[in-house]
């Protein structure tokens, strides 16, 4: 791959970024983790035909355990590390498992890419903006599993906040198409470019590590992947798991005390046991 990323140094050269200062174009660990800030692990062994899912795990645990390693071996212990690979959430407790000396709180996987795909599919539906769509909730896994869950989303429409089901004005959309379309996404993404989503997950990358950077804008969340111990959803422990966050002061924050109705709960208990299998499978290929 190195000849691949000369050409990326090219491009990041070209587009004349104001703050970037230098690029090392490395394969080395030691050289690539030394004394990070900011860790964006993109690369993952991507699903092949007739791979079955286990196989891909295999290969995935390996690389994010080598990669968290190396993270504990070189990078700051304040570095905040944002995993996008698929299996992005399972590859991300990996990855914080491997380092020890970091804190599980510094590691976090991309559902924004999901979340703004929910805010997009709403703002399209009522003929309004994205930004006037606001706290949607991706819950649970980057995949088709997850639940894009509008129950406490508002939505600006000609300078009023509305429920988003008050706005949409189709309850069996938002029930349905709504979800189905945001958890097939990726997929529909692939058939028709046959290439994974680009431009839109370097967005929701950017959206994501300024949120951890600048934080959240006082009673807004976002969606991100995070370590669920502690939390009150009653979520299983020890995964990682999309949440609604609010962020400060670089300390992220799962929105507690949203009530929880039943057709959301079902969504969310699937989400996470399709999350505790994939855990459970990762961690039998590392002996654990
Ligand atoms: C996406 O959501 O666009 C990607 O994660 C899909 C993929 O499998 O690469």
């Amino acid at each position: 791959m190195l000849p691949v990323l000369e050409g990326v140094v090219m491009e990041l050269q070209d587009c004349a970024l104001p703050l970037l200062r230098e690029v090392i174009p490395t394969d080395k660990e030691d050289v690539a983790f030394k004394d990070l800030d900011a860790a964006i692990l993109v690369g993952s062994m991507p699903r092949r035909e007739g791979m079955e899912r286990k196989d891909l795990l295999k290969a995935n645990v390996a690389i994010f355990k080598s990669q968290g390693e190396a993270l504990d071996k070189y990078a700051k212990k304040t570095v905040k590390v944002l995993v996008v690979g698929n299996p992005a959430n399972t590859n991300c407790l990996i990855a914080a498992k491997s380092a020890p000396s970091i804190p599980k709180e510094n590691f976090s996987c991309l559902t924004r890419l999901d979340h703004n795909r929910a805010s997009s599919q709403v703002a399209l539906r009522c003929g309004i903006a994205p930004n006037n769509v606001k706290n949607v909730i991706i819950w649970g896994n980057h995949s088709s599993t997850q639940y894009p869950d509008v129950h406490h989303c508002k939505v600006n429409v000609q300078g009023k906040d509305e429920t988003a089901f008050d706005a949409v004005k189709d309850d069996a959309w938002l029930k349905g198409e709504f979800i189905s379309t945001v958890q097939q996404r990726g997929a529909a993404v692939i058939k028709a470019r046959k290439l994974s989503s680009a431009m839109s997950a370097a967005k929701a990358i950017c959206d994501h590590m300024r949120d951890i950077w600048t934080g959240t804008p006082e009673g807004e969340f976002i969606s991100m992947g995070v370590y669920s111990t502690g939390n009150s959803y009653g979520v299983p422990e020890d995964l990682i798991y999309s949440f609604p966050i609010s962020i400060k002061d670089k300390n992220w924050k799962i929105v507690d005390g949203l009530p929880i109705n039943d057709f959301s709960k079902a969504k969310m208990e699937a989400t996470a046991a399709e999350l505790v299998e994939e855990r459970d499978t990762a961690l039998s290929f590392l002996g654990v």
